[in-house]
């Protein structure tokens, strides 16, 4: 079965209805309600009126002109947010602050990988991002060119963005391990004329060179005039006629530059994101609604309190995460963020939780995958350091899994701190679906409900909302301002992907369930629902089954194709580090597993055969590679492996699986 066809059956029955069966609750703590920034009338009043509410948020930005209407949908599904506003996305980032008294503020605690440490103040911000600001113009670029990024989490990539966007040059941050190939698509794609790189950066205690990659894909780019190169870790680098160093260049700059106000449906930035075909989807974001839906999730879904809190988006800046929540969001809001280079484990595993005693941090935000990562190496590691600083606890990525959630409130938040699942997407902008902390009573596992002025729904095959305690498809009934406003270059491709499965409604690509009060349970892409014999199985729920088993660490579900049943369910587990090695490799622990997951959901959800593996696939933004997996499963040759965060791990995973035979 392909997925486009598992995709287009009716995502209801059989062992989704017995989908997680959890019954606990986590109140909002007393004192985080009382001084929430949101509470509970917030949904009411966008109900009520919901362009009324999204015209209020977008006050939390400075506009140079005021918009003339707050939505035209007039030309479906083509929006236009805050018609006839201008304003400035660097301006309001940073200089306002500035203005406002507040440039001594801490923008960034900023921390390499090798414990350097940087402070940078809004001030400085404004300075770094003027200067670059006018180093780009000396090279040329105007308002609507488009700028490449290929950096790694250092300040210069902050100011690199904001810079772009100061001038309304968009800008395409390429996630820096990503293949010269990959690059140079993406340079094509939008027809990028400067990139933005750095000689290296430090990875697990090594210096990983950058610029070569860049080499490679300029070479095939005659259009890029110009590659700008910051000095980070002063390896040798090979040098082109096209390159200038950032300090040649941007260091003698002016240190004042006025910002220029644009439209608010002004390009802000292209992000590619992976779609069901070869071909990234160039996901085109604009500068008013954007900036608005960002600033309100931020200030809504973390509470966030710029004055006292110290905020941590520990994702990288090449995703959209990265972008809405270490980037726009947070200096939009005036907060003070941490900024960290490394991998967790470098040079210790308590690394995260060092820097959290370190600069105090009071929200975390953080991936399902890390935090099954950290139940993997113990909860003694975090229970060395001081964490009570931390108030709210962020997911995003992928459905949290209850033992996860559980885990991470208890191990990392002491049971104080309420855990907000957010859902969302590249294409979404900002968060959708999500507790609000001084709102919320969390359930471990669900998102919960669309955020107020977000609609959204469970739809059955033929569009039809489902009731409650029944599985569909997740689709979000009306325009939001931080929606995609297409793909870059390819409308069509817009409409077909997003517009089409069921008209009128924006399609998620991922199923979801309503359970008895009508809360949201996301279950994976509808690529990764599995039917097996005619039921519908979900990974997720399987994956989380499995982990729910003392002896797993991590899992991961693929539905392979199969003769009798159409597919079947093949697991590959990670095995936490106390089980010994030789009930590690035996078959009465599968058997155990197999039963478990027979218990947790039904016999018809037992795998058909679960692997032990030392390690599993993951793109390197954290998500597994099912489709590697399944070509394993199936024993296929392996697909494209390029986006892999580590490409060994399939080699190890295909040696397992030799002996294994
Ligand atoms: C998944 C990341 C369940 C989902 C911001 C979505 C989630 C895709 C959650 C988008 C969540 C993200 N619960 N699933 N809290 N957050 N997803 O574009 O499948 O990298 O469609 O954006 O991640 O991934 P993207």
């Amino acid at each position: 079965m392909t997925d486009t066809a598992s995709a287009g059956a009716a995502p209801e029955g059989g062992a989704l209805s017995n989908l997680l069966h959890e019954t606990r609750r986590f109140d909002p703590p007393a004192e985080l309600a009382a001084n929430a920034n949101v509470t509970a009338d917030a949904y009411q009043r966008a109900a009520d009126d919901r362009l009324a509410f999204w015209a209020d948020a977008a006050e939390r930005l400075t506009w140079t002109k005021k918009w003339d209407q707050v939505l035209d949908w007039s030309n479906a599904p083509f929006a236009k947010w805050y018609v006839g506003g201008k304003l400035n996305a660097a301006y309001n980032a940073v200089d306002r602050h500035v203005e406002a008294g507040n440039g001594d503020k801490v923008a960034f605690h900023w921390e390499g990988e090798p414990g350097d440490t940087r402070t940078i103040t809004y001030a400085d911000l404004q300075k770094m991002v003027s200067q670059a600001a006018n180093a780009l113009i000396e090279l040329g670029v105007q308002t609507g060119d488009r700028v490449a990024i290929y950096m790694p989490m250092i300040p210069e990539t902050v100011v690199a963005m904001l810079a772009c966007a100061r001038l309304g040059a968009p800008h395409t941050v390429v996630f820096g391990g990503f293949s010269a190939s990959a690059l140079r698509d993406r340079i094509q794609d939008c027809d990028a004329r400067i990139v933005i790189t750095v000689d290296g950066q430090y990875r697990r205690g090594s210096q990983a060179a950058l610029k070569p990659a860049v080499d490679e894909a300029v070479a095939e780019c005659p259009d890029v005039r110009n590659v700008l190169v910051v000095r980070r870790t002063g390896q040798d680098v090979a040098w082109t006629d096209k390159d200038l160093w950032w300090h040649d260049v941007v260091d003698r700059q002016s240190t004042t530059h006025t910002p220029e106000s644009f439209d608010a449906e002004h390009p802000l930035y292209v992000m590619y994101t992976s779609g069901t075909t070869g071909k990234p989807k160039g996901i085109l974001h604009t500068t008013g609604g954007y900036l608005t839906h960002v600033a309100y999730t931020h200030w809504a879904v973390f509470d966030i309190k710029p004055e006292t809190d110290v905020f941590w988006t520990a994702a990288d800046i090449g995703w959209v995460t990265g972008h809405s929540y270490i980037v726009y969001a947070p200096l939009i809001n005036g907060a003070t963020s941490v900024m960290y280079e490394g991998t967790p484990d470098t040079p210790h595993q308590g690394r995260w939780w060092e820097i959290i005693d370190k600069y105090k941090v009071t929200i975390l935000y953080t991936a399902p995958t890390t935090i099954r990562m950290f139940m993997k190496w113990g909860a003694e590691v975090p229970a060395r350091y001081d964490l009570s600083t931390l108030r709210i606890l962020g997911s995003v990525g992928e459905p949290i899994n209850p033992e996860a959630y559980v885990w991470y409130r208890h191990n990392i938040g002491h049971d104080r701190t309420p855990v907000v699942d957010t859902w969302w997407q590249t294409e979404t902008g900002g968060h959708m679906i999500s507790p609000l902390p001084g709102v919320t009573a969390g359930k471990p596992g669900s998102a919960m409900t669309a955020i107020p002025g977000v609609s959204a729904d469970v739809v059955d095959d033929a569009g039809q909302s489902v009731g409650n305690g029944q599985g569909g498809y997740l689709v979000l009934t009306e325009p939001w301002p931080g929606m995609l406003r297409t793909i870059w270059g390819d409308d069509q491709r817009y409409v077909d992907t997003y517009w089409s499965r069921f008209p009128g409604y924006y399609f998620a690509g991922d199923g979801a369930k309503k359970d008895e009060d009508g809360d949201l349970w996301l279950l994976g892409r509808v690529d990764d629902v599995m039917n097996v014999s005619g039921h519908r199985l979900s990974t997720t729920e399987i994956e989380s089954a499995l982990v729910s088993h003392e002896k797993v660490a991590e899992a991961a579900v693929v539905g392979a194709s199969d003769e009798t049943t159409g597919q079947a369910v093949v697991a590959f587990v990670i095995l936490r580090g106390a089980v010994p090695k030789e009930e590690a490799q035996g078959a009465e622990l599968v058997k155990e597993l197999r039963n478990h997951v027979a218990h947790e959901i039904s016999p018809i959800a037992k795998p058909r055969s679960i692997m032990v593996v030392p390690d599993l696939p993951k793109t390197r933004s954290g998500k597994i590679m099912r489709r590697l997996l399944r070509d394993v499963a199936e024993h296929r040759t392996m697909g494209d492996v390029t986006t892999l965060q580590d490409s060994s791990v399939m080699d190890l995973i295909s040696a397992g699986l030799d002996s294994a035979k």
